[in-house]
């Protein structure tokens, strides 16, 4: 009898313990110095911060890491603005051209197809239309322009700066310029191409001076 009232008692006291257990939660935590975060938890909820949450947007006029600003603004004006002034920084090198070449076949010629001339596969199957030819007079494409419509898009064209970076825009833009002056029947720009007219400059500047 005593026994049997024993076990009842350790039972009754199991019980209690076992039923106040809430799995959901930790509830006895040995040494739990590590376990809960000095700092603020990024999502959580606290007074302190405007709209009572930790995480916020950035300051304004903060620069992601590896981001340029653009200045030319979002505009009518803003692409005539790039078109005449912005020029590419870039040097023309086997690299760039490749690389140029290459993300503009992934991201570009869907449109305005492999060589330039707005014959892009979803033009031919009709599912786009009024892609420009890069040679197409109207617009008198120049590399300012090029980058702009890749930072903005324009119209039906979206924008590309969330799959590319500057050094890639830049990159394609060379591209461009190449495949519009192959549709013109222009001379490609190629690091050869470069080289060659500056020393021409020179002594032309150098033959000049002699004369007077
Ligand atoms: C979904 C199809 C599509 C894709 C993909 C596309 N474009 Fe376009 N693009 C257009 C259309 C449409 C226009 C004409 C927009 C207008 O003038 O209304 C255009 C216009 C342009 C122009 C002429 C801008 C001017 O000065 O008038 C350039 C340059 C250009 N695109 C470059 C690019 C480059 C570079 C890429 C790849 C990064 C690209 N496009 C990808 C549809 C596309």
């Amino acid at each position: 009898m005593k026994s049997i009232s024993k076990i009842a008692i350790l039972f009754m006291v199991a019980t209690v313990m076992v039923s106040c257990f809430d799995t959901g939660n930790p509830n006895y935590q040995y040494m739990p110095n590590m376990y809960a975060p000095v700092g603020y938890e990024t999502y959580g909820e606290y007074e302190i911060f405007p709209g009572g949450q930790a995480a916020m947007l950035p300051a304004e006029g903060s620069i992601p890491r590896g981001w340029q600003p653009y200045d030319y603004p979002n505009t009518p004006d803003g692409l005539l603005l790039a078109k005449a002034e912005l020029k590419n920084p870039l040097a023309v090198t086997e690299e760039n051209l490749a690389a140029g070449k290459k993300l503009y076949d992934i991201y570009c010629a869907v449109c305005h197809g492999a060589n330039g001339d707005g014959q892009g596969i979803l033009v031919q199957r009709e599912k786009i239309l009024g892609i420009p030819s890069y040679d197409d007079a109207g617009r008198d494409i120049s590399e300012g322009g090029v980058y702009h419509v890749q930072m903005f898009g324009l119209n039906s064209m979206g924008s590309y700066a969330s799959q590319t970076n500057e050094l890639e825009r830049w990159q394609i833009t060379q591209h461009v310029m190449n495949l519009k002056a192959a549709l013109k029947g222009e001379p490609l720009v190629t690091p050869e191409s470069i080289v060659a007219p500056t020393v021409e400059e020179t002594t032309e500047t150098v033959t000049t001076e002699t004369e007077h």
